[in-house]
């Protein structure tokens, strides 16, 4: 008999309950042990787990964030920390591990796999910046709340005449700003692929405001850069353990300029958190049930140090060492199709 593993690390994400109930569920069919560890790989650190049975699954399935708990704990980081991980996997006795995560946990989970432990991964993050899969569960749902937030801001921005600015989350990659602003129809869509020049932004407002459009909604994620200050934007100079500053602020930034230039109303929108919380839509449950159901399955033909991946319409898997050796960035055919909307 197995015993396994499962925890979720970073940040929470609508469908992680999808997948710990999967993995439960398709792990009882082979009459494994089902350990939750809590709070990511802190959990391990610290030896914080609970058996996970049938019932505790039952009813997860609508549930946003996570039942076990998520961190940003980086166990290669302070000294000592690993042994520990080493030491409890030992002491529980645990065979093999399912790490849901992005790139920070994945690269954790990597690097325990090449020290010998038998460890497969799921590609999480709202972000949709993982390499080697063509999405990641969460996303879906966080593309429906920007798409929902930017109808919203179209009938008040009209109403008001003024210019509407949208920050939403994507610090490497602007997946849910491309993908939502052409949901949308948003007059504007500044990610962190393209620092954007902000005189050409103002210009292309003008233009619309001489044509007898009144208003404009424009999108940027948070890690949006700006081509004449060449840097980002950040919320705090407080890091993660994984060396991540804290973003936010470029929409205030940038109404700010707007206004300046051109002399027209313009009110900001963060949507910070309400993009990752609540319950996954139906195409996440399904794509992190299918991936938990994968993941089991990778550890049943013993093929560790792999991630599930969606590929076409099927889930594959994929070397965990490609996955997570670079972020997935926007498609520029994608971006340029978003553009042809901008009128610039
Ligand atoms: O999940 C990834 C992400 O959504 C990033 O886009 C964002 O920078 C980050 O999470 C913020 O999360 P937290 O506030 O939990 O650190």
């Amino acid at each position: 008999m197995k015993k396994v593993g499962v925890l979720t690390g970073g940040g929470d994400c609508p469908g992680l309950n999808a997948v710990i109930r999967a993995v439960v569920r398709t792990s009882i069919q082979y009459n494994w042990e089902i350990i939750g560890i809590k709070n990511g790989w802190r959990g391990l650190v610290e030896g914080e787990m609970e058996l996970l049975s049938d019932y505790s699954v039952s009813g997860i399935l609508p549930k946003g964030g996570t039942i076990i708990g998520t961190s940003r704990t980086n166990p290669f980081k302070r000294e000592g920390d690993i042994e520990k991980v080493l030491e409890n996997i030992k002491k529980f006795g645990i065979n093999a591990l399912v790490a849901i995560g992005g790139d920070d946990t994945l690269s954790v989970a990597l690097k325990l796999h090449t020290m010998g432990i038998p460890i497969v991964g799921v590609p999480k993050t709202i972000d949709n910046d993982l390499s080697c899969t063509e999405y990641t569960f969460g996303f879906d749902t966080a593309v429906s709340i920007v798409t929902e937030a930017i109808d919203r801001l179209h009938t008040t921005a009209e109403s008001h005449h003024r210019v509407m600015v949208l920050e939403v989350m994507g610090r490497h990659a602007g997946w849910i700003a491309t993908v939502s602003g052409i949901a949308g129809g948003a007059d504007e869509i500044l990610i962190p692929e393209e620092p954007f020049d902000i005189d050409e932004v103002c210009g292309h407002l003008k233009q619309r405001y001489d044509k007898g459009k009144k208003f404009s909604i424009i999108v940027v994620a948070e890690g949006a850069e700006p081509k004449h200050l060449g840097s980002l934007i950040f919320g705090s100079k407080e890091k993660d353990d994984f060396g991540h500053l804290r973003l936010g602020g470029v929409g205030h930034y940038i109404a700010k300029l707007i206004e300046e230039r051109m002399n027209v109303e313009t009110r900001v929108t963060v949507l910070g958190h309400v993009q990752r919380g609540g319950t996954p839509t139906a195409y996440d449950r399904v794509l992190a049930t299918r991936f938990g159901v994968a993941a089991v399955e990778l550890l049943k033909n013993e093929r560790y140090g792999k991630m599930v991946a969606l590929r076409g319409n099927k889930i594959v898997p994929v070397e965990l060492e490609e996955a997570v050796s670079q972020s997935k960035k926007v498609d520029k055919e994608l971006y340029d199709i978003a553009k042809i909307f901008f009128g610039r």
